[in-house]
């Protein structure tokens, strides 16, 4: 992992909160489902308590709504109901989160321009810095225009990035 994410989980490693928040273009297929990967492995390493995760999207095509069908079924079949409603990432966010974890580089791009001050620019962090090398793959692709593997993949490569980020910090 990069020395500045390295730094920035270290720090988090130390806090009796540690407050996530994944975002996506969308908010209904892959930061929903990281929302839900990341709660499960939370609660099965006994730290539920301790974590607040949410999940937000660049774009504001889908506000309100629930994730996208394919997502929640194939989400469902991993055990994850996914109830999360579509919002916006916006200002705020950086000071209510530790945190900021984008899918892909385009929505790292997004998040720079909403981060208010550099210091909240140094929360975003891409979540491929999680994904073990071995998987090859330096983003989480969008699985919008995809078939059922594209969402498969999706969850693959959250529950790897998750587990490896949820370890990096555990107390
Ligand atoms: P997400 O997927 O960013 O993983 O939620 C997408 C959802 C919707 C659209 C694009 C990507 N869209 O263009 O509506």
């Amino acid at each position: 992992m990069e020395k500045r994410y390295e730094n920035l989980v270290s720090r988090l490693a130390g806090q009796p909160c540690v407050k996530v928040l994944f975002v996506c273009l969308g908010n209904i297929c892959r930061s929903p489902a990281a929302e839900g990967v990341m709660r499960r492995i939370v609660e099965e390493g006994g730290e539920g308590s301790r974590w607040v995760i949410d999940s937000a999207g660049t774009g504001r095509y889908h506000i309100g709504q629930l994730p996208d069908n394919r997502m929640r079924v194939h989400a469902r079949r991993r055990g994850l109901e996914l109830t999360h409603r579509c919002r916006q990432v916006c200002e705020q966010d950086f000071d209510d989160f530790d945190i900021i974890i984008g899918m892909d580089s385009d929505n790292v791009r997004n998040l720079r321009r909403v981060a208010p001050t550099p210091e909240a620019e140094e929360k975003i962090v891409p979540m491929a810095a999680f994904v073990d090398m071995a998987m090859r793959y330096d983003h989480i692709p969008d699985p919008y225009y995809e078939g059922a593997e594209g969402f498969e993949l999706v969850l693959d490569l959250l529950e790897n990035g998750c587990s490896r980020f949820f370890a990096c910090c555990r107390k």
